[in-house]
């Protein structure tokens, strides 16, 4: 037996029992999670993004949307208060990444699908201010002009289906069609107004 005095006199017996101590109770915590159905399987009703969803979560990540903004409701009374149901982890089973973000420079954007009209989006994109006057959002004029290229498409759901997210032969083949010739800012509403959705339109 190993007297608790000599371990707290020896620095890298203290280190390793550390080690084994936190490392116990990672695995303690961590590890039922990976079989506990609540966070591994979707919740009723969530589906895989549509192809023009897609590409608009790709414009999403490119203007780096994240970095202002979270998609996590946290289960507090002043968030769900705020933004509606608290988030669940069934929700975001199909996101390769996820989005979830750590910083608010703007508000939580987890429940905002059908929160505001396509317009409204189209307006505050366009130039914030417009619609919110002490915005500090930037603007995104680009995305008007801009066309998603739908050649990769395709490639993008099938790389998803070998994570898991349930895309069919048909959703791929007709990834390209349905995205060609759209312009980013319809991809971008698109993705922004199904969020959330899956629980909330229940
Ligand atoms: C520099 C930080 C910043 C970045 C980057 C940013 N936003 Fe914002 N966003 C804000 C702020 C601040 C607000 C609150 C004022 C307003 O509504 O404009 C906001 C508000 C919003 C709202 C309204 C949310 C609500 O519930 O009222 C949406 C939707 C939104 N942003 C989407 C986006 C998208 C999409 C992008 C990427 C293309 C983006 N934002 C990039 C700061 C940012």
């Amino acid at each position: 037996m190993i007297k608790h005095d000599s371990i707290e006199k020896s620095l890298p017996l203290m280190v390793i029992m550390i080690v084994i101590a936190l490392s116990w109770g990672g695995l303690v915590e961590i590890v039922p999670l990976a079989f506990d159905k609540n966070t591994t399987e979707p919740v009723d009703g969530l589906k895989p993004l549509s192809a023009l969803e897609l590409e608009g979560r790709d414009v999403y990540i490119r203007e780096g949307c994240h970095v202002c903004h979270t998609q996590m409701v946290r289960p507090f009374r002043a968030e769900t208060e705020r933004y509606g149901p608290y988030s669940q982890s069934g929700e975001h089973v199909y996101e390769h990444p996820f989005l979830w973000g750590s910083k608010r420079t703007g508000p939580d954007l987890a429940r905002v699908g059908g929160r505001y009209s396509d317009d409204w989006h189209r307006a505050h994109m366009y130039n914030p201010r417009d619609v919110v006057p002490e915005s500090i959002m930037p603007s995104y004029p680009w995305l008007f002009t801009n066309t998603v290229d739908g050649r990769l498409t395709p490639r993008k759901m099938r790389a998803l289906r070998t994570l898991g997210v349930p895309y069919t032969d048909d959703d791929i083949e007709g990834a390209k069609a349905a995205v060609d010739g759209r312009t980013e800012i319809d991809a971008l509403i698109a993705y922004m107004q199904q969020l959330g959705t899956a629980i909330t339109k229940r």
